[in-house]
């Protein structure tokens, strides 16, 4: 095909003009976006729900769940905060196994999601079946299972465990002797192993945000920042987690900004995060750490797809229309089996407030 001068100038004059309108789109649709904080907040506050949020979803998303009662936490607290608020209606945002958890330790409880498709790459990497094959190969061994995994895996669980207690469960436990079947993170397996020296058989999968994290670029960054801290989410590779002057969950991170006397942070975990923790050091610097070096397509991709497809108009939809198909339903035989040991979770947590 041949292009001509003048088809070419009206290709590009019609390039420009479509990329100008989508761009208007979009803006539109983002000031549509925030237009609805009120109208979502009121209905929110009238049909006494709370809202559940994670720390990496939208920052209106976080304000919301605050403005109303709810929580925004780690996705230990949210279980917690989840079974222990007296109402009857949770909305959940996060990602999939965030919602089942909420379920079930409260199956009483209607549990909504601004959408359901939002799920995790640890949670695909570890599929049931699989999964029960791999400890039916090891039956001497305890299984300790991270608390992004399906319902059914849980269910296959002596016990669930996040970040932020992971090492504290594995350490009482080898401290009885026990051996261990870990899933599914291989780095935060990796690092639990090496703070407690629990003998662990670890499951093969990762996160796909926080593999991401790379030493390279963040030399250079210390270099421009060389009074910057490293705050490193566990599911990070090992080369961050070595480097980090403090790992934990993403309440701990939070924590460490605070308590770390450093005047500047780099932050490798999800930059949903920089919203809260900026709110509780005001006055320190935040940076995202690399990822994937030069040859990258960004600076830093660290941003979850799955917690990024909530929206406030799915809650909105959910709002207005509860009977949507945005219910968390889980099996009721294979709740109460995972309930047990997610209980055991929070009961150990509660042992060591105490
Ligand atoms: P936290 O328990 O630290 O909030 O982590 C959840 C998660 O999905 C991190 O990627
Ligand atoms: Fe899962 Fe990683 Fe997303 Fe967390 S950031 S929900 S571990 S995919």
């Amino acid at each position: 095909m041949t292009v001509h001068m003048d088809d070419y100038i009206a290709t590009r004059a019609d390039v420009r003009a479509y990329l100008e309108s989508a761009l208007a789109d979009a803006d539109r649709a983002s000031i549509r976006e925030s237009d609805l904080y009120d109208e979502v907040k009121d209905k929110l506050l009238s049909s006494g729900a709370r809202l559940v949020a994670h720390y990496y979803v939208d920052p209106e998303i976080q304000r919301l769940a605050e403005d109303t009662g709810g929580i925004v936490s780690d996705s230990l607290e949210m279980a917690r905060f989840g079974a222990t608020d007296p109402a009857s209606k949770l909305i959940v945002a996060g990602v999939s196994f965030m919602g089942e958890t909420a379920k079930i330790l409260s199956p009483e409880k209607q549990v909504f999601m601004p959408t359901l498709e939002a799920t995790c790459s640890l949670d695909l990497g570890c599929p049931e079946e699989a999964f029960s094959a791999f400890c039916d190969a090891h039956p001497d061994r305890t299984v300790v299972v991270y608390a992004n995994t399906s319902a059914a895996v849980k269910a296959r669980a002596d016990w669930v465990v996040t970040s932020s207690i992971a090492v504290e469960v594995v350490e009482a436990l080898a401290a009885k002797g026990e051996s261990i079947i870990w899933a599914p993170d291989r780095y935060l397996g990796r690092y639990v192993q090496k703070q407690t020296g629990a003998d662990m058989l670890l499951w093969d999968s990762a996160c796909v945000v926080h593999e991401e994290f790379r030493l390279h670029d963040l030399d250079a960054l210390k270099a421009i920042h060389p009074e910057a801290g490293l705050l490193v989410h566990p599911e990070s590779p090992d080369e961050m987690i070595e480097r980090a002057d403090a790992v934990g969950s993403t309440s701990q991170l939070i924590d460490a900004a605070k308590w770390l006397p450093n005047p500047t942070f780099i932050v490798a975990t999800d930059k949903g995060i920089f919203y809260k923790m900026q709110q509780q050091v005001p006055d320190k610097l935040l940076l995202e750490a690399p990822t994937r070096g030069a040859g990258g397509t960004c600076q830093s991709c660290a941003h979850c797809p799955w917690m990024a497809m909530n929206r406030l108009s799915g809650i909105n939809y959910v709002l207005d229309s509860w009977d949507s198909g945005c219910e968390v339903l889980v099996d009721p035989m294979l709740g109460e089996r995972a309930m047990k040991p997610l209980t055991r979770m929070l009961e150990f947590k509660a042992s060591l407030s105490a």
